[in-house]
């Protein structure tokens, strides 16, 4: 799936060609981004102010055929404006939505409004009862969001976001403590990633590219002081090697640690 900003319905068209043909096999329409530079150009949140063009990029970007879902917040400065809101979302007939229980004005400094799902949920089944729901905000892991759906029935799905930077395994089925050599797997394998992107779609911004490290490089000694040598690499191969230098020292240090 691919997730696309904008209000222009012109360019969704030509963006969701090109999409299509990269093999992504829906959209979503990102109208909830909080960033200003994103709502300077008309898009994420900003379209919550400006309903009749939401309506007009979910109906352009329904013509492509592909299935479409959008994301969004409550409201733009005001709570109440999910009363609205959802409503006219629901009524564009999209195939998933999903709410981030925020405004944009929130940001992600309180907590989710989880006092509003039970009304939302009953919005969907009044309108759309065809479209999916799914819950964002503040669900740490599988288990919290499978309590969630317990405890409000209609939800259909629910988002993890910053949950992943607590706990890159909050998605496992059945939780289990994980070991220092899987986490260094996780982060090379993101080094991996990282680079095939690079390699496909142009350069990517490597210092942006650091601040994950410390989701795998933590609770152990010396964790703080292989992040900090981390921290001051500037390609994916002097990571590589940090830390093929750090297995070397870390098997000594537990070898030397067993003979003691
Ligand atoms: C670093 C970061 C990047 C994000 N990028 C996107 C994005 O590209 N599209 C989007 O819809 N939401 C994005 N979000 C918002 C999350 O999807 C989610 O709505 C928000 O973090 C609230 O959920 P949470 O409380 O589980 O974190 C981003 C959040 C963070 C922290």
């Amino acid at each position: 799936i691919a997730q696309l900003w904008g209000n222009r319905p012109e360019d969704f068209i030509s963006a969701i060609a090109e999409v299509k043909d990269r093999g992504y096999q829906a959209i979503d329409l990102n109208m909830g981004c909080p960033d200003g530079t994103v709502i300077k150009n008309h898009g994420g949140s900003d379209l919550i102010l400006h309903p009749a063009d939401a309506a007009r990029v979910i109906a352009a970007a329904k013509e492509t055929g592909l299935p479409v879902s959008v994301k969004t917040r409550l409201g733009f400065n005001n709570l109440d404006t999910y009363k609205s809101w959802l409503p006219f979302l629901l009524q564009q007939d999209v195939q998933l939505l999903t709410v981030h229980l925020r405004t944009r004005k929130e940001m992600s400094k309180v907590p989710a409004h989880y006092e509003l799902i039970d009304e939302i949920i009953a919005m969907r089944d009044a309108i759309s009862p065809n479209t999916l729901l799914q819950i964002n905000g503040d669900i740490a892991d599988r288990a919290a969001g499978l309590k969630l759906v317990q405890e409000h029935p209609g939800i259909d799905g629910i988002m993890i976001g910053r949950g992943i930077f607590n706990d890159p395994y909050c998605f496992e089925h059945e939780p289990k403590e994980h070991s220092l050599a899987e986490n260094l797997e996780l982060l090379r394998m993101q080094l991996d990633l990282y680079d095939e992107f690079t390699a496909n779609f142009g350069p990517m911004h490597f210092q942006k590219l650091k601040r994950f490290f410390k989701i795998y490089v933590r609770n152990f000694s010396y964790a703080s002081d292989l992040r900090m040598a981390l921290m001051d690499t500037n390609t994916t191969t002097e990571v590589r090697e940090i830390l093929a230098q750090f297995d070397q020292e870390w098997a000594a240090h537990k070898a030397a640690s067993v003979t003691a």
